[in-house]
């Protein structure tokens, strides 16, 4: 929309294909804070990377098993990056082949789990090989390599480099491969999580070190099959301007490309493996909450919620942006904005969701409201609810899964008892 002067972008409050009516109605029955999720959101993203031979999907993004098993049902296999990972994949059905345990160490527990149901494993440190040939059980191999560089949307997300802890240095790859290979381990994958998205010039530098670890390592590994390009597909939490969305093709096709020219090299034929978290779930859920208090501080009016970084944390973690939006509850909507800082309830300074990396304070242009309004937090579906805490003795919210207009609850709110439950009385 272009007036005199400005343009002026419409906003698009919902990216999920439910609105205030439905998320009233889910917080009127299952309480606030609440976790909402939208299933076909999940559907319309996995068949966005259908492209992809592989789409691993990354569950420390939201690990519910229901929308583990939901996903399982489209095809998607999974990634698992603990023990605790393995246990909720094996619990929503999938087989241990569709699961693969990628970290940089094994605890007792994961090398356990392993053991016991023969999980494919990608292994990101040295040691790992050895503690799992020591247990005499041969699983197929991934090696997830540390290319010399990294990417993130934030230094607490840098995936490469020296600074690094994450994978095998590509300097060592061709021994570590090898070693591999002669304690009878095939080693069917490379593996590299860079997060490169839609930066283009960073993506080619990663193509390139892909084709040549693959190189590098054809003579040891000569079985490989698959090419893994890791997770860090972004997704557009703004809706400042128009959403920009990421050109899957072309970011395909340059992958396809370097697939085909290895295909030609190695002789065998490869597949392309994607293993995303936040472009699958990012978009597919909202955190609804209910504002407790409305207070000015000095020239600052402040929003205060029943909900705080013990469920979203990305905003106190990295300065992450959120759209907010507003559900005036009785009827006392007015029209007119305000100029507003969001908070939670904790009793931590930085417990604020209108904040800037750095935990700079920032303020949103917001609806004017009034206690008892719904605050609604948008695309908070990756590292939204996985990343919860009981911190300051809070308790987990439930999530709500909106299926072909039913709601199913898919985790309930936790109750005091639960979270006292493994606390001993002496
Ligand atoms: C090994 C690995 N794969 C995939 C992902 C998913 O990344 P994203 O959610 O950015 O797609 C991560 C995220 O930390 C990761 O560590």
């Amino acid at each position: 929309m272009v007036t005199a002067g400005r343009t002026v972008f419409s906003v698009q409050k919902y990216n999920v294909s439910f609105g205030d009516n439905e998320i009233a109605i889910a917080v009127e029955r299952f309480g606030s804070p609440l976790w909402l999720y939208d299933f076909e959101i999940i559907e319309k993203r996995v068949w966005d990377l259908r492209s992809f031979g592989i789409i691993r999907y990354a569950q420390k993004a939201a690990p519910n098993i229901n929308l583990l098993s939901r996903m399982k049902d489209l095809g998607v296999d999974v990634d698992a990056v603990s023990a605790g990972e393995i246990v909720r994949a094996l619990r929503a059905g999938f087989a241990p082949s569709q699961i693969r345990y990628t970290a940089d160490i094994f605890d007792r527990d994961a090398l356990a789990l392993v053991k016991e149901h023969s999980i494919p494993v990608n292994i990101g440190s040295p040691d790992m090989l050895f503690q799992l040939n020591e247990t005499g059980i041969k699983v197929p191999l991934a090696i997830r390599v540390n290319p010399g560089f990294g990417h993130g949307h934030s230094h607490k997300v840098n995936t490469g480099g020296e600074l690094s802890k994450h994978g095998i240095w590509h300097e060592e790859l061709v021994e570590i491969a090898g070693k591999a290979a002669e304690l009878g381990f095939n080693v069917e994958c490379l593996h590299m999580h860079i997060g490169s998205g839609s930066d283009y010039i960073h993506l080619s530098q990663v193509v390139s070190a892909m084709e040549q670890a693959v190189g590098s390592t054809i003579a040891v590994i000569p079985d490989l099959k698959i090419i893994s390009i890791g997770g860090g597909l972004p997704v557009s939490y703004s809706r400042d301007k128009p959403a920009k969305r990421m050109d899957l093709e072309r970011y395909y096709d340059i992958w396809d490309s370097a697939r085909k020219r290895l295909h030609s090299h190695v002789g065998n034929y490869l597949q392309l493996e994607v293993e995303p978290g936040r472009y699958l779930m990012a978009e597919s859920c909202v955190l609804a909450t209910e504002i407790r208090a409305v207070k000015k501080m000095g020239k600052n009016l402040f929003y205060l919620i029943d909900a705080g970084f013990t469920d979203l944390v990305r905003p106190a973690l990295y300065g992450a942006y959120h759209h907010i939006s507003i559900i005036h509850r009785n009827g006392n909507a007015t029209g007119e904005e305000a100029n507003v800082m969001v908070a939670g309830p904790l009793c931590e300074s930085g417990d604020v969701f209108t904040q800037e990396e750095g935990g700079v304070v920032v303020s949103r242009r917001l609806p004017l409201a009034q206690v008892g309004d719904l605050l609604v937090i948008h695309d908070a579906g990756a590292y939204g609810s996985a990343m919860s805490s009981n911190y300051n003795s809070r308790l987990l919210a439930p999530e709500v899964l909106l299926e072909k207009g039913n709601f199913i609850q898919i985790r309930k709110r936790q109750t005091f008892e639960q979270m006292l439950s493994n606390e001993c009385e002496t």
